[in-house]
């Protein structure tokens, strides 16, 4: 499934996702001066808080819309995949990422990467879907996609690990767990609700289908969802469960 990003609508219906970054950028504890890479940057926006904290942050990101939207923001930010990091060995002392790595079809190469740009002693802190991630939406999307003959863009190929699983893969590229936690973080969603979210984080997969038939998948997913993640005061939350932690080198 090709992922699409457009940070317009990233800007508008996916504000939450930096909004809600407090607690790993706490975990992170940028200090002036240290030298930190923002894995899967996307817009720039946490970028831009951890370089507010005199740290010297680069962001990475695939995408070239994201790169073009932070670098509009002031970053520094490169164009590159996580797995074939653009930068010499051991330069940096933290590597920070937020809502990118389930995202990241090469997990092994992406964890060998990311050990070899640290220096030693260095610390990876990241926040990221985890077990049970956006579980609801995934079935509505799934089943009516299904239902129409897409069966196959049911699945964005997202990884979403347990706790255990990504320690033990951590482990294995040679990292020392120092706080691991998977916690449910029900989002509230902003005024484009549901179709403003799929809009944002199934573009890739609505993309893929004929364009005759988006609207009607959109519409069904939404009525589908509505049961379960629409409240009476006419809010949506979507059903988030993160993965946060700090391993070191
Ligand atoms: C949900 S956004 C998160 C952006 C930002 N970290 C934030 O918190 O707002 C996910 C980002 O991961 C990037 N991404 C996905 N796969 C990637 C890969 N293999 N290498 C680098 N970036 C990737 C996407 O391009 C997208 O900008």
């Amino acid at each position: 499934m090709p992922q699409t990003w457009n940070p317009e609508s990233y800007g508008r219906d996916g504000a939450f996702v930096h909004e809600l970054a407090g607690g790993v950028l706490e975990w992170l504890a940028a200090e002036p001066g240290e030298r930190i890479l923002d894995l899967g940057c996307g817009d720039g926006q946490l970028t831009k808080r951890i370089a507010d904290t005199g740290a010297s942050v680069v962001g990475v990101d695939a995408s070239r819309q994201m790169v073009a939207a932070a670098r509009a923001r002031g970053i520094k930010a490169d164009n590159g995949p996580a797995e074939k990091l653009p930068y010499p060995d051991h330069i940096f002392e933290a590597v920070f990422s937020n809502a990118a790595l389930h995202w990241i079809r090469g997990q092994d190469e992406m964890l060998t990467q990311v050990r070899r740009v640290l220096r030693p002693g260095g610390r990876f802190v990241a926040e990221m879907g985890g077990h049970g991630n956006i579980a609801a939406i995934r079935v509505a999307f799934s089943a009516v996609v299904a239902r129409h003959g897409f069966a196959s863009l049911g699945d964005r190929g997202n990884y979403y690990p347990t706790a255990e699983t990504y320690k033990r893969r951590l482990e294995r590229h040679g990292f020392a767990i120092q706080k691991l936690i998977l916690f449910p973080r029900p989002t509230l969603l902003n005024n484009g609700g549901m179709t403003g979210w799929l809009n944002t984080f199934y573009r890739g997969a609505l993309d893929s289908l004929p364009e005759q038939l988006r609207e009607t998948v959109l519409k069904e997913t939404v009525a589908l969802l509505a049961p379960a993640l629409h409240d009476h005061d006419g809010r949506w939350t979507a059903d988030y469960v993160r993965l946060r932690f700090i391993a070191t080198v």
